[in-house]
């Protein structure tokens, strides 16, 4: 299991609103990511939630009153405040968004957000108006002021049954500015990665298309583990893709075609190019303005295939670096070094072709442009691969060759 938030520890809020049991959600996918995660309740949100799941959850004791925590070398919430990576209030209830404008202190909560330095993300979640209303609004735009990340509500169905803004932000969109936070000052810190996943559609006629099964796993875990090492990502997503990553900026194209114009539009002011998807060869001369039918009499049907640009070949900015990847059934490292050098890369990842498309898991070998040979990594999860070529990315980028 990769877990990019080891070492990382993290203070929960919970206040007392309905979306506190969403909390829990979240708790246990930052766990799951590592995170060492202390939760601290409000009053009220105990009478939405019991602290034993939090608890059980974290394997951390759950506190409320800045009385509780002063056991051994704690020393209540100046240790809790003093250890944190991120706090984090999800869900933040007007009346603690208040709390926090006016620095009161008078519960847990309250004493550890006055006594800590560490960034802090607010993820609101009220009924319509309470969200809307003049005060929760001020109170929002001092915290901001003072350096706040806050995560908006979104809109919908509110526990009241009224549809409204004001529903927690969605638990993966927490989890992604998570990690952005975290990741600021990372290793890619303010550079700009423009990611492709998944596969093209070709148009054959206005409801058929060639395309290929490419799911976009290997490319979304790459957005993720840049914004890990704290860069800007912006995702070019094919019509494959059914998983769209939750805070990250994502654009739609269809074909190969579409792709070409997006990539050479995203790459203008970038500095890294990572290339996952399954782009399509060839693409129909032309597509039929009409469903082609079945016609009595005419066993073999043939369509003329023309070749699309190579996408990543394509693209000469100065200085970005351009990683790309090659999924081969045969010679697999041999034509993924010509394939490098022809295309101009500086890193190659290459895959075996039936291994790779549709697992989980990959066992990639590394070729960078220059004498350094080809680098076997072991079988791993496409999250933790994501991880190995990122850093590999970021050495490049400081140092102009992999060493
Ligand atoms: C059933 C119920 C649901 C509530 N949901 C919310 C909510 O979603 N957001 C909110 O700001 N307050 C909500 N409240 C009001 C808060 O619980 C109340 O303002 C409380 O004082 C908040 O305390 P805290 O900020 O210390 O957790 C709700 C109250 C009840 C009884």
């Amino acid at each position: 299991m990769h877990e990019p938030l080891t070492g990382k520890r993290i203070i929960l809020g919970v206040t007392g609103g309905i979306a506190a049991y969403k909390a829990a959600d979240l708790t246990s996918k930052l766990v799951q990511l590592g995170a060492d995660v202390h939760v601290v309740m409000s009053d009220a949100a105990r009478e939405f939630m019991q602290p034993l799941t939090f608890q059980a959850l974290t394997r951390n004791p759950v506190y409320s009153s800045v009385f509780e925590g002063w056991e051994g070398d704690d020393a209540g919430h100046v240790t809790l405040a003093a250890t944190a990576d991120v706090v984090i209030i999800a869900p933040a209830t007007a009346n603690t968004i208040a709390r926090m404008a006016y620095g009161l202190a008078d519960d847990m909560l309250g004493a550890v957000l006055l006594a800590t330095t560490a960034p802090l993300l607010i993820a609101p979640a009220m009924e319509h108006h309470m969200w809307h209303h003049s005060a929760t609004q001020a109170n929002l735009a001092t915290m901001v002021e003072r350096g706040a990340h806050i995560i908006e509500p979104e809109a919908g169905r509110l526990a009241s049954g009224a549809h409204g803004d004001g529903r927690l932000a969605n638990v993966d969109r927490i989890l992604v500015e998570v990690r952005r936070i975290i990741g600021a000052g990372g290793p890619l810190s303010g550079n700009r990665v423009v990611i492709t996943a998944g596969g093209t559609h070709e148009a054959i006629d206005p409801v058929r298309f060639i395309g290929n099964g490419s799911s976009g796993t290997m490319g979304i875990a790459l957005a993720l583990a840049a914004i890990d090492a704290g860069a800007i990502v912006h995702l070019i997503l094919g019509p494959t893709v059914t998983i769209e990553p939750a805070g990250v900026s994502v654009e739609r194209v269809t074909s190969a075609l579409e792709m070409h114009a997006a990539v050479h539009r995203a790459v203008t002011d970038a500095d890294v190019l990572i290339m996952a998807a399954a782009v399509a060869d060839f693409r129909p001369a032309s597509a039929a303005t009409s469903k082609i039918k079945k016609q009595d009499g005419i066993d073999v049907q043939t369509i003329d295939l023309v070749k699309n640009p190579d996408i990543i070949a394509s693209v000469n900015t100065d200085g970005l670096i351009k990683v790309g990847f090659a999924a081969e059934t045969d010679d697999l490292i041999q034509n993924a070094q010509t394939k490098l050098a022809s295309k101009g890369l500086d890193l190659m990842i290459a895959n075996d072709a039936v291994a790779t498309i549709g697992s989980q898991v990959s066992r990639a070998t590394i070729i960078s442009r220059g004498s350094r040979p080809p680098e076997q990594l072991a079988e791993m999860g496409k999250d933790a691969l994501a991880s190995e070529i990122i850093a590999r990315v970021a050495t490049l980028r400081d140092t102009g060759e992999l060493r």
